[in-house]
């Protein structure tokens, strides 16, 4: 891979303090595990926000795939497909969500609040058409984060040849993603206005923020700090964890991604109350290496080591599992 773009996916904000402290966090817990429950084998489904998931391990929403494989956004949505698991198509892919959608798995569609509504309304449409199930509004970016990496190698923008495809307006022109500074809650009631999908919000690390969530009627939340890419010091996304758990009281699912690279970290994120996990690096790790076979075997590997991991911690499913199996040290 040109290495311009190695740091574009590796990188994150500031002194990449938080990129580090996501995984660093797994690090510091131990799982307690549970002897004779009898577990035969594992179960390892669940269902978030109406989307059947064959591992509660989904692929999470990254920028510019056809960056690292010629294949692209489509060849990742096979790997996810040919797993039984759901990708969130992100607003800056570089290929059209209905093309995307042809790899026949489930899809989820990424938005940034964009300060016109008008294209924002068309934008969800167009997912929604292409037969997305939910959609991801992203709350952690009011602006966009200081990547030093991609300032010091100057990548501003995409090379010739590669667009945004799903900011292309009705009469075809590519819109540049803007960051909306003056996206509010209101924002979230009118997107309730204007599709029928469910709406989980990105970014949520504060419980507080998690009640706000809840009582805006959203299907769910994801503990994010968008893998350490916007707020440089943000609190590592496991740490985050229990408290916005247990704001929500159960009344909507909890998601986290940021940090999880093999199997006992998404035991640990399970066991401390989250429905499942997405990932981000390791899924575009696979892709360049790889294309769509690249993708599969990098969530192949983490749905083989899960379900290893729940054997031993003494677990059937991932609803098995509780608070007290994980310590901190
Ligand atoms: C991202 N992320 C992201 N999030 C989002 O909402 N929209 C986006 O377009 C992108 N783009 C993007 C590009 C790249 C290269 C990375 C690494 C990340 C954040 C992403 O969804 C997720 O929060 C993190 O990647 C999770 O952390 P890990 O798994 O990469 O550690």
């Amino acid at each position: 891979m040109d290495p311009v773009h190695q740091d574009f996916f590796e990188g994150g904000a500031g002194r990449e303090r938080t990129v580090a402290a996501n995984e660093r966090a797994f690090q510091r817990r131990w799982i307690v595990p549970r002897v004779l429950r009898a577990t035969g084998d594992r179960d390892l489904r669940t269902t978030v926000a109406g989307t059947p998931l064959a591992a509660p391990v989904l692929v999470a929403p990254t920028a510019f795939h056809r960056l690292a494989h010629p294949d692209g956004e489509t060849a990742t949505a096979r790997g996810a497909a040919a797993v039984g698991t759901a990708m969130v198509v992100s607003m800056a892919a570089t290929q059209p969500v209905e093309e995307i959608a042809s790899a026949g798995g489930p899809l989820w569609f990424q938005l940034y609040p964009q300060p016109d509504l008008d294209f924002t309304e068309y934008v969800v449409k167009r997912a929604e058409s292409a037969g997305c199930r939910a959609l991801v509004v992203t709350v952690d970016s009011p602006v966009f984060g200081r990547r030093e990496r991609d300032l010091r190698n100057g990548f501003t923008d995409l090379p010739s040849g590669y667009a945004c495809e799903n900011m292309r307006d009705a009469a075809g022109r590519v819109r540049s993603i803007a960051m909306d500074a003056t996206a509010g809650w209101d924002r979230i009631a009118w997107l309730r206005g204007v599709t029928g999908l469910p709406i989980l919000l990105k970014g949520i690390l504060h419980p507080a923020d998690a009640r706000l969530a809840v009582e805006h009627g959203v299907a769910g939340v994801i503990v994010s700090n968008h893998g350490g890419r916007q707020l440089d010091g943000a609190i590592p996304t496991l740490d985050a964890l229990p408290a916005v758990v247990a704001a929500v009281d159960g009344q909507i699912p909890v998601l986290l991604d940021g940090g999880v690279r093999c199997g006992t970290d998404v035991v640990v994120a399970l066991a401390l109350g989250a429905r499942a996990v997405l990932v981000g690096r390791p899924v575009v790790r696979g892709l360049a290496a790889g294309g769509a076979v690249g993708v599969r075997e990098a969530l192949e590997r983490l749905a083989t080591e899960l379900d290893l991991a729940l054997a031993l911690a003494g677990a059937r499913r991932p609803v098995d599992l509780t608070p007290d199996q994980v310590v901190t040290r």
